[in-house]
């Protein structure tokens, strides 16, 4: 069975563990600057929910989900935050370790992700958003598949696509 876990000091070390492939590092932060941005974002009054993607007691990947607040932004002088990201749940980090790609658990993950964000921890939003390198087509292409749009905003020199939640 497919789950998220929270990170905890019991689990942290068996997330840090988990890597994609070489040629897929331009496409996802490394899950420690992933766990200290989270810790940032917390200390910062935002949100940032880190979770463990676990098939049974195996690790398989990393997933992290975020509230876009403006006030985010504010620490960047050149990035004008996208109209799609304020006030929006935003699936931020996912990543599937190298060993476990391509058996589905990407996809699970983001059914979860949408099950956690519709409990609205952040207080109701109308939509999740999820932002891509333009050469990741794998993951464009899982993203399109569960019905994210692309809405022809970018974040950085990122995709931005949105799903109505
Ligand atoms: C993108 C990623 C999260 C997908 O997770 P996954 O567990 O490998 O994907 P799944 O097995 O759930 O596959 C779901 C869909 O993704 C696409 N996909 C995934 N891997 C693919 C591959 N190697 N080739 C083509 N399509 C692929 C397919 O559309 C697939 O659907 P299908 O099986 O019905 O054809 C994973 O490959 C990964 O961690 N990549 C590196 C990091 C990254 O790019 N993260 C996303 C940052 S935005």
């Amino acid at each position: 069975m497919i789950r998220l876990e929270k990170i905890t000091y019991k689990n942290i070390w068996d997330i840090l563990d988990l890597k994609v492939f070489r040629s897929q590092k331009n496409f996802v932060a490394p899950n420690v600057d992933s766990i200290a941005t989270a810790y940032a974002t917390h200390d910062s009054g935002c949100f940032a929910f880190p979770f463990g993607i676990y098939d049974d007691d195996k690790p398989v990947g990393f997933l992290m989900i975020g509230f876009n607040e403006a006030v985010m932004y504010e620490a960047f002088d050149d990035v004008e935050p996208p109209e799609s990201l304020r006030n929006s749940y935003s699936i931020w980090r996912l990543m599937i370790d190298k060993r476990y790609q391509g058996r589905g658990y990407g996809r699970e993950a983001i059914r979860l992700a949408l099950d956690f964000i519709r409990t609205w921890p952040c207080g109701k939003a109308e939509y999740c958003e999820i932002s891509y390198e333009p050469e990741n087509e794998n993951a464009a292409k899982l993203y399109h598949s569960m019905g994210f749009e692309e809405n022809g905003e970018t974040d950085g020199d990122e995709i931005v696509a949105v799903l109505k939640l």
